[in-house]
């Protein structure tokens, strides 16, 4: 799918708001496409790459030395000519960076909760992620969240009914990926939490 080879693969620095990533990526060509926000570790993106070869895959975060492991195991494991590492901030790449209804299903999973009090304005969604997270999914886009802390999950739920712009979607939207535990969401099972996943359909 792109030109680079298993030895080659580029880590895409996404600094320049100006940037347009459809110029580099071809992203409006019907792709099916998943977007791992704030892959961290590259749990999912290794997982969708080994399932999905055929499906264009963005792992995207801001820890450019996060980019560099997940590099290396799609390297040792000798998949993901179909991944696209970015490093870019996430509302960045929402709010600007993407086209247009490019995405088909976007995970972010474990985001940083950011639990007191004074921090929540910290976190990655608010009313404004909504409004760039609806502009770049496709119509019938799948957004999918989970986190161990039940505050931040209730506010998100919040945040999607008021936005409007998403409806309940069935939990098989993400049947194909359940068996799939990403580091974070591994480490809060170890440690005896849940984390619950939830999944909403774009309008
Ligand atoms: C708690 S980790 C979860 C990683 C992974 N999704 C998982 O479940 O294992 C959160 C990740 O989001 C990244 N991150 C935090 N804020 C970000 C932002 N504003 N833009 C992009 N990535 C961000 C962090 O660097 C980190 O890798």
């Amino acid at each position: 799918m792109n030109n680079f080879s298993k030895t080659e693969r580029e880590i895409f620095i996404l600094t320049n708001v100006y940037l347009r990533l459809a110029d580099i990526i071809p992203l409006n060509d019907g792709t099916f496409t998943e977007l791992d926000l704030g892959c961290g570790k590259g749990g999912l993106t290794l997982g969708l790459a080994s399932l999905y070869p055929r499906r264009r895959i963005l792992a995207a975060d801001i820890m450019l030395g996060r980019l560099h492991k997940v590099e290396k195991k799609l390297r040792r494991s000798r998949c993901g000519e179909n991944v696209f590492l970015l490093r870019s901030e996430a509302n960045m790449l929402l709010g600007r960076l993407l086209p247009d209804n490019c995405i088909d299903r976007l995970h972010l999973l474990c985001p940083d909760p950011w639990p007191k009090l004074r921090h929540s304005g910290r976190r990655l969604v608010s009313s404004q992620f909504m409004t760039s997270l609806h502009r770049v999914l496709k119509p019938g886009g799948i957004f999918h969240f989970s986190t161990d802390d039940p505050e931040y999950m209730a506010a998100v739920v919040r945040l999607v009914e008021e936005s409007g712009f998403f409806e309940e979607a069935s939990p098989s939207a993400i049947a194909d990926i359940a068996h799939i535990k990403t580091e974070f969401e591994q480490d809060w099972l170890d440690e005896g939490r849940t984390v619950p996943h939830r999944v909403w359909k774009a309008r």
